[in-house]
């Protein structure tokens, strides 16, 4: 029996088996829709599909299965990465219709399997980008109509390799631009940009690509777009950066380019690769994607997990593997920095203050702790097992012991001033927001199996630790029971070894 403590109470997370990317997120007809990358037979079959979960307010939450599912020929072995775009007063009822673009993957194991390019790069893989839509009330659960093939590899620039994927699409000036994240056949990520008619979104052109000056990592995925301020930003996920002293810890690492004053993500071809900035230091982030909701906010949701042969997420036979970040709220800093915090409406979870003068014990093991007007250095401790610390120009997180890790290391990075600090605790998932959001780190933590969590802190600073409700115990209990059954064999399962 898996610790109990591991439970998260307001962290979506698979409902068994594998979760990877957040997928088409998008607020649709009164509903937040989360879709993600799920691997519900996963690890004795790889078969990608979007699962969902819908919401009215960000809090609670509704199991709504598995609606895209491996179902053409173009898409037979994984409904991969993509995103969601609302088309205004396009539905039979007048109201608007929720469209979906992805990327269907196909691998020939015959073509492609060889030791020198195990992950299909140069033959054997399709990936392919697909369109269908949805009009109905999601909170009555989606189910996509037809599935459109819109472009093939052979639709692809010469120069890529079979890895072009991840389709962010939006409207801007007039017209709907598509991002594609893509590898080159000289091993260079990029981005392929592609434009439609703004009332079309099924035929379309490329644009250009976008490159960095010097090579940068080895293929770019999952790409976004944030539009703050007046100011443009260009979000990847690339894989294939060096670790270095202190940034990109981990294998691979997501994170943003400010473009130039003036400058648009649309008439960019060359980007100064020197300006990229990692999104979170955490153990356990990676590919997030960002939306704007009806309200206007920009919201940034990540993959709270990664793949990392040095640490696991399925430490003493937890059935599921990773869970998404919070949503973030991301805002602009005047020096150009993005800050992600957790959006106002988690507060509404909030049990009472405790004030945090040396030590508190918070009933429950899901807490929101704040610590401001931070003065100087110090640590603070969860249940003698996590620390998150500011000491010698350093703010970072220690693993007090080695079971509590599962493989994680402790990190840290360089910081001036410690001014506040926001650590959400839910079970096995920690987010730490320090500086108004400047200073982001997401890493699981397998604490000790008790019923409270026990805090203390020896920070100068105002200090408060809330409880937090737990919202999910009664949707994944219902989703446990609704558990999918594999309609199409995975193909890892055919590979020849
Ligand atoms: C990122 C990613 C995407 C791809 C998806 C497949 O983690 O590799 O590029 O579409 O995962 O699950």
């Amino acid at each position: 029996m898996p610790n109990q403590s591991w439970e998260l109470g307001y962290h979506l997370r698979s409902p068994h088996n594998w979760l990877n990317d957040p997928n088409g997120l998008c607020q649709y007809r009164g509903q937040y829709l989360f879709f993600y990358q799920y691997d519900y037979d996963w690890p004795t079959v790889d078969q990608k599909a979007w699962g969902l979960f819908t919401s009215p307010d960000l809090l609670h939450w509704t199991y709504q299965g598995v609606p895209l599912e491996p179902s053409v020929p173009e898409d037979r072995h994984g409904v991969f990465s993509g995103s969601a775009y609302v088309e205004r007063g396009c539905a039979a009822d007048g109201g608007d219709r929720l469209r979906v673009y992805y990327t269907g993957n196909v691998v020939d194991p015959v073509v492609g399997h060889s030791p020198k390019d195990f992950d299909y790069v140069y033959a054997g893989r399709e990936q392919n980008t697909l369109t269908c839509t949805f009009e109905g009330d999601p909170a009555q659960g989606v189910t996509f109509g037809p599935r459109k093939v819109l472009m093939r590899n052979a639709d692809y620039p010469e120069d890529m390799t079979c890895h072009v994927r991840d389709p962010k699409v939006w409207a801007q000036d007039g017209k709907r631009w598509m991002l594609l994240g893509g590898r080159h056949t000289d091993t260079r990520g990029t981005c392929l940009l592609y434009e439609s008619d703004l009332d079309d979104g099924i035929s379309w052109t490329l644009s250009h690509t976008i490159d960095s000056e010097y090579p940068f990592g080895f293929v770019w995925e999952c790409p976004n777009i944030v539009r703050l301020d007046g100011r443009e930003y260009l979000a990847i996920s690339p894989q294939g950066l060096p670790r270095l002293q202190d940034r990109w810890f981990n294998r691979w690492t997501p994170g943003y380019f400010e473009l130039p004053e003036g400058q648009r993500v649309l008439d960019t071809e060359v980007i100064d690769e020197r300006t990229f900035v990692q999104w979170d230091y955490g153990h356990d982030f990676y590919a997030p994607q960002t939306f704007v909701d009806d309200a206007g906010r920009t919201i940034l949701v990540g993959w709270m997990g990664t793949f990392d042969d040095h640490y696991t997420s399925v430490p003493d036979g937890l059935d599921w593997w990773h869970c998404m970040t919070v949503p973030r709220v991301v805002t602009r800093r005047s020096d150009g920095r993005l800050l992600q915090n957790p959006v106002g409406e988690l507060e509404a979870l909030r049990g009472k203050a405790h004030v945090l003068q040396g030590a508190v014990t918070v009933e429950g093991r899901l807490a929101d702790i704040m610590l401001t007007d931070v003065q100087g250095e110090g640590a603070l401790t969860l249940d003698g097992s996590f620390e998150v610390f500011f000491e010698r120009g350093r703010l970072g997180i220690r693993y007090l012991d080695e079971t509590s890790a599962a493989g994680r290391k402790d990190r840290s990075i360089p910081l001036d001033t410690l001014s506040d600090l926001r650590i959400l605790v839910d079970g096995s998932a920690i987010e730490i927001f320090a500086n108004n959001g400047a200073e982001v780190f997401a890493s699981r933590w397998f604490g000790p199996e008790k019923d409270d969590l026990a805090v203390s802190s020896t920070f100068a600073a105002h200090g408060v630790a809330y409880p937090m409700e737990n919202t999910m115990a009664q949707m994944y209990e219902q989703a446990a029971s609704q558990a999918p059954v594999l309609t199409m064999p995975g193909w890892n399962q055919t590979i020849p070894h």
